[in-house]
This record gives structure tokens, sequence and C-alpha cells, in this order.
């Protein structure tokens, strides 16, 4: 890959429509930047995939958003944040382009939760993958060594959000028996991240039951402070993000399909195009 510094719109990777939501939320903080979302809708849901699979598909993406000339690519997935980022930080990025940068979502949402917590009792939704990988225990009891976390995977959660089902009575029945069971696990828990892009589709019926005093953490508005402070202190990186203001939409799936879904996700009409990043 052609090592000039490359300047162009910010990449926003995820398997499926999850990271529109963390999309949605950079744009209204940084309206001014230009945007490459791409959706590897044909290959989605990652979260139930192999380490390995994961970690293959996610680096395809990267390089495809890195040809499409993003200087900067945010893996706005949890899944791929938790089983590929630090792989392609450490192996990949030095030989692909080292002035480039990928970030991910769990990271930021973690350097919150020791602000919310009293109990540091910390429960954590996510996907099987999520879940197993064990990156927000490991990142959250790196920060704050005394917490304990309590992870539970939600498979239903995802699927649910995906074929439009997040405001059907289905959603209410596995949102509780989730909540339920995850806070089996420890009275004391008073802080839960939703630690998948998906899951602020179903915040209402998640508010509903989740019982007062526990903190419900989403993850949009958290990355996308995270990004603008990420902005200020690197202007090197910056300058390298063009300002528009533009989104293009790029999914490996249908692009009819992915622009109906698309827009209930951004709250506005979206028109997208078909990639192979194979
Ligand atoms: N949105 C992805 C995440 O944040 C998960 C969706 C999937 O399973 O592909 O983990």
């Amino acid at each position: 890959m052609n090592n000039e510094l490359s300047v162009g719109p910010i990449g926003v990777f995820d398997s499926g429509f999850g990271g529109l939501s963390i999309l949605r939320e950079m744009r209204r903080v940084l309206p001014q930047y230009d945007y490459l979302f791409l959706g590897d809708n044909a290959r989605a849901p990652y979260g139930v995939r192999s380490f390995e699979l994961v970690y293959q598909f996610t680096l395809q993406a990267v390089k495809h958003l890195f040809a499409a000339g993003c200087p900067l690519v945010i893996l706005a997935c949890n899944t791929a944040s938790a089983k590929a980022l630090r792989s392609i930080q450490q192996r990949d990025l030095p030989q692909l382009d080292a002035t480039r940068r990928v970030l991910g979502v769990i990271r930021p949402t973690v350097e919150r939760v020791g602000e919310l917590s009293r109990t540091g009792h910390i429960g954590v939704f996510g996907t099987p993958g999520t879940i197993q990988s064990g990156s927000y225990d490991i990142e959250i009891t790196k920060l704050h060594p005394s917490f304990k976390v309590f992870g539970h995977a939600c498979p239903m959660w995802v699927p649910l959000v995906e074929y439009r089902e997040s405001d059907g009575p289905g959603a209410d029945y596995f949102v509780r028996k989730d909540i339920n069971a995850l806070l089996a696990q420890d009275p004391d828990i008073d802080t839960v991240i939703l630690g998948c892009t998906h899951y602020p589709l179903l915040l209402d019926k998640i508010s509903r039951y989740m019982p007062a005093g526990i903190h419900i953490v989403a993850q949009g508005g958290i990355v996308a402070e995270s990004l603008a402070e990420y902005l200020r202190r690197h202007p090197e990186m910056a300058s390298r993000c063009t300002t528009g203001g533009t989104c293009r939409y790029l999914t490996t799936d249908d692009p009819d399909r992915f622009a109906e879904m698309a827009s209930v996700f951004t709250g506005e009409p979206v028109t997208a195009e078909r990639e192979q990043i194979v």
C-alpha cells in the first residue's frame, strides 16, 4: 500500500447496521467531517463467529476503507473491537500504513464506567463473541483493579434488531429474560454497559425492564466524544480527515435493503452502494 499521507473521510465499520448508532452520534458531535460507512451485512452477524473469522473479515474491511482513502477507521462494532482490533493495531497496521489509525469502541466505553459506578460491580451485555472474549473484563480491571465485571451474552438481541422486531412483543420477552439473567449474577451491579452497537435500538425496552437506579451505558455519545477528544489531541490526524460534511454508505449485501434499514437507525433517508470486500 502506498504510504503517502492519505487524506479522506473517517471510515466507520460494523458487521451490519449496529455501527450506524455510533455513526449517528459522531455526525452529531463532529458534523464537519466526511464519513464512509461500511456494513458487512452479507456476512453478519459476527457475534457468533470464530475469533479467526472475525479477525479476517475485519482486516478485509479495514483494508477496503484504507484503499478508499480513509486515514482513520473506527471499528463501530464491539465484536470486531474485541476480537480483531489489537491484532490489527499491533501486527497489521505497521505493514499496511503506520501513519493511519484504527480505533475501537470498548476502550472509550470502559473509560466512562469509573465515573458512573458506586459499587464497582459492572454488568455487560454483548454478543456471545464479545462476552466470551472477556475484553470488557480485561479492560475494566486494567483501569479499576477492584471492579467486578459480570457479562451476559444476548444472542437474540441482534436478530431482533436486524429483523425490525425491536418494538415487538418478542423483544419484551428476551430483554426481560436477559436483564433478569444478568442481574441474578450479582445483587450489587449498578452500571450496565450495552456492549453491542445494535442494542441502543432496544433502549426503550431495556430502560423499561431495568430496575431503577441502575445506570445503562449506551456507547454512541461516548465514542463520539472520545473521537472528538482524539482529534483534538492529534491535530496531524484531524488535518487528514476531510471536512465536507458528507456521508456515504457501503454494504456488502443488497443496497436497497440496507438503505431501508439504515434509515431506521439514522432517522433520515439513506442511499447505499454495494461493495465487495474480499
Ligand atoms: N454490532 C456488533 C457489535 O457491536 C454485533 C453484531 C453482530 O453480531 O454482528 O458487537
